[in-house]
C-alpha cells in the first residue's frame, strides 16, 4: 500500500498556518489524495474537551505551567493512538495543524519549563509517530501579535505580552536548525498563495507518494 506523509504545520498564533493547513487539504483533495487535517489540542471528543479547559475555563486563569504542559501531551496522546496512527496505517496523508513542536516551544522555551522533561513527555505521548516534515510559518512577534487582534475573545494564550511570542519565534527558529532534515523554515510575511506554492513544490519533491496517484 502506498504511504502518505505526515505533514505538521506550526507558528505562532496569527502565522497563517490554519490558512496553509487548509490549502494544502484542498490541493491534495484536487489531486484525488486521502487526506485527513486534525488539530490541537482536540480532534477527538476527549481532545476537544481538553481543549476548552485549556483555553476558555474560567476557573484556569491560574492554571500552573505543569498541569496546562500534561493536558496537551494527554490531548496528543489520544489524538494519535485514536485518528493519526490509525490514518497512516491506511493509507491516508494527515495534516496536523500543530504537534509536538508546539509544546517543545511553547511550553518549552516560553514557559520555561525544563526542556529534557519536555521532550521526554512528548516522546511518550505520541512514540514512533513522528511527522514525516513540519512547515514553520515564521512572521515577527509585533505582527503576529498585531493579527491577533480580531473581533473575538482572546483566549489565555493571546493574552501573553510581546515577548512570549519573541521567544515562541526563536524557538521554533531554532528547531529548524536543530532539525533541517524534518523542520522546514517558511518566509509568513508574504502572501497567501506564494507559501501555498512553495509548500506543494517542497511537499511534491520530498514525496514520490504526492506526484502519482
Ligand atoms: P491555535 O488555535 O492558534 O492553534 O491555538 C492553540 C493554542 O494552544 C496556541 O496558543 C498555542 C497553544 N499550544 C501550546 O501552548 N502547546 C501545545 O502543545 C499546543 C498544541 C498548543
Amino acid at each position: 500500500m502506498r504511504r502518505l506523509p505526515f505533514i505538521t504545520f506550526e507558528g505562532s498564533e496569527g502565522s497563517g498556518k490554519s490558512t496553509q493547513v487548509q490549502r494544502l487539504a484542498a490541493r491534495l483533495e484536487h489531486s484525488g489524495l486521502p487526506h485527513l487535517v486534525t488539530r490541537e489540542p482536540g480532534g477527538t471528543p476527549i481532545g476537544e474537551t481538553i481543549r476548552e479547559l485549556l483555553q476558555f475555563a474560567s476557573h484556569n486563569s491560574s492554571m500552573t505551567p505543569e498541569a496546562e504542559l500534561l493536558l496537551f501531551e494527554a490531548s496528543r496522546s489520544q489524538l494519535v493512538r485514536e485518528i493519526i496512527k490509525p490514518a497512516l496505517e491506511r493509507g491516508i496523508c494527515v495534516i496536523a495543524d500543530r504537534f509536538f513542536d508546539s509544546t517543545t516551544v511553547y511550553q518549552g522555551a516560553a514557559r520555561k519549563l525544563d526542556r529534557e522533561t519536555v521532550e521526554r513527555l512528548n516522546v511518550f505521548a505520541v512514540g514512533d509517530c513522528i511527522p514525516n516534515v513540519t512547515f514553520v510559518l515564521d512572521i515577527d512577534a509585533a505582527t503576529a501579535k498585531s493579527r491577533m487582534q480580531k473581533p473575538r475573545r482572546r483566549d489565555r494564550m493571546e493574552q501573553e505580552p510581546e515577548e512570549f511570542y519573541e521567544n515562541v519565534r526563536e524557538a521554533y527558529r531554532e528547531l529548524a536548525t536543530r532539525d533541517p532534515n524534518r523542520v522546514v523554515l517558511i518566509n509568513g510575511s508574504r502572501g497567501a498563495d506564494v507559501i501555498e506554492n512553495e509548500i506543494w513544490e517542497t511537499l511534491r519533491t520530498r514525496f514520490r507518494s504526492l506526484t502519482t496517484r
